[in-house]
């Protein structure tokens, strides 16, 4: 009896929790679809793609649908990465870097995640739409993620030897020994000490800089043609990202990999991108050279977000800070969704889209850009 009634309760006790839990309402409990799920009624990009691009993004639109409401955390997004060249993408958190690196290989949880609207192309073949053999094969292949926290990309069960040896068997087929004979390498490659010991270590016996050193290598498996790396230094310490981003500047000169490079911190992008794309609630608001973003940025958030990076040598002076905080994006206010926030907004920032248009010589989505300095 006792044994029924306990059973009788829990299974109430399920039954009304499936009934009332938001968080299984907004799907963010049931098991995503392989790839991201595209919208029936898709806006297709009126613009061409560029031929000669390794991966060519254009107006790409990704959104979480829950419930009514519809977050837009990428709104019309387009850029270009040319071969070997490195693309940095800078924003605050939560304006849809994450989003927009995910959506390239159809990696968005759906649901709630649907691609509504533009184009994504990689070597001149469209992503959108594509047949999910077709992502897997690219996925960690021809395209590598490196992520922020390496922990949650290696399994904590397995030696990193082991899985990198899986990530290049479960693509080509290869002798093991040849496999692990090329895992060896590519942890010497990425100055791992002692590596033929080290393939034997387990992810926990390693430190966090090794660990995103392991992570480096396992994107590096099966020579991709770019890799996507979402903020891989962030949770290092300042020495150690150093060492870091040095690796991935030598890697990518020495392979010639594209790099689309995603941080929040300027000093950073300084460092080692050729381009970058600045981002905010969902929409890329300038994009242009570092060297000439950084000495002359055009739109008023570019120019907040540099002048928040922290110099040695400036003296006791307080950094700058941007007031106010981003908008959520599924209330999105009308015309420049920076508004609030802007020391130069006018009333005509208030209402209608703003236009993305070049000047000196960049892409800029502002009304009335900063002009440079003499
Ligand atoms: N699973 C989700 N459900 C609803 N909204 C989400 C989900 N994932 C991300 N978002 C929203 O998308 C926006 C962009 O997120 P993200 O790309 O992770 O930002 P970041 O620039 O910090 O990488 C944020 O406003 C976030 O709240
Ligand atoms: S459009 Fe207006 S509010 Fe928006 S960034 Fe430019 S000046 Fe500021
Ligand atoms: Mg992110």
């Amino acid at each position: 009896m006792i044994f029924f009634i306990v059973m009788s309760i829990n299974l109430l006790g399920d039954g009304v929790r499936d009934a009332l839990d938001p968080r299984l309402k907004s799907g963010a409990l049931t098991r995503p679809q392989p790839a991201t799920k595209i919208d029936p009624t898709f806006n297709a990009a009126k613009e061409e793609s560029n031929p000669d691009a390794v991966l060519s993004v254009n107006a790409l639109e990704t959104q979480f649908r829950i419930a009514k409401r519809v977050y837009r955390a990428v709104n019309q997004v387009s850029f270009d990465i040319a071969p070997g060249e490195c693309l940095g993408l800078i924003g605050e958190s939560g304006s849809g870097k994450s989003v927009t690196a995910l959506s390239v290989m159809g990696l968005v949880a759906s649901p709630p995640g649907v691609i509504s609207g533009g184009d994504i192309r990689f070597k001149g073949d469209s992503l959108i739409g594509a047949s999910y053999e077709t992502l897997r094969k690219l996925r960690g292949n021809d395209v590598a993620y490196i992520f922020q926290d390496p922990l949650a990309t290696l399994h904590p069960l397995f030696r990193v030897g082991e899985q990198m040896m899986e990530a290049i068997l479960v693509h080509e087929k290869v002798p093991p020994a040849d496999a692990h004979a090329r895992a060896v390498s590519l942890l010497e490659a990425v100055h791992i000490p002692n590596a033929p010991e080290r393939m034997n270590a387990f992810p926990h016996e390693l430190s966090g800089g090794m660990r995103q050193r392991v992570a480096i290598a396992m994107a590096l498996v099966n020579n991709p043609s770019l890799i996507i790396a979402d903020e891989p230094t962030t949770a290092l310490d300042v020495t150690v990202q150093g060492q870091i981003l040095a690796l991935l500047d030598e890697l990518r000169r020495t392979r010639n990999v594209s790099v689309l490079f995603i941080t929040h911190d300027f000093g950073v992008v300084a460092q080692l991108c050729d381009r970058v794309a600045v981002m905010y609630a969902g929409k890329i608001v300038e994009t242009g050279k570092t060297a000439e973003v950084l000495d002359a940025p055009a739109h008023p958030y570019t120019k907040k977000l540099i002048a928040c990076v922290p110099e040695l040598g400036r003296g006791k002076g307080d950094l700058e800070a941007i007031p106010g905080l981003p908008p959520v994006v599924d209330k999105l206010p009308p015309g420049c969704a920076f508004a609030a926030r802007c020391s130069k907004a006018k009333a005509a920032c208030e209402t209608g889209d703003v236009a993305c248009h070049q000047h000196a010589g960049r892409m800029v989505l502002c009304h009335f850009p900063e002009e440079k300095r003499v």
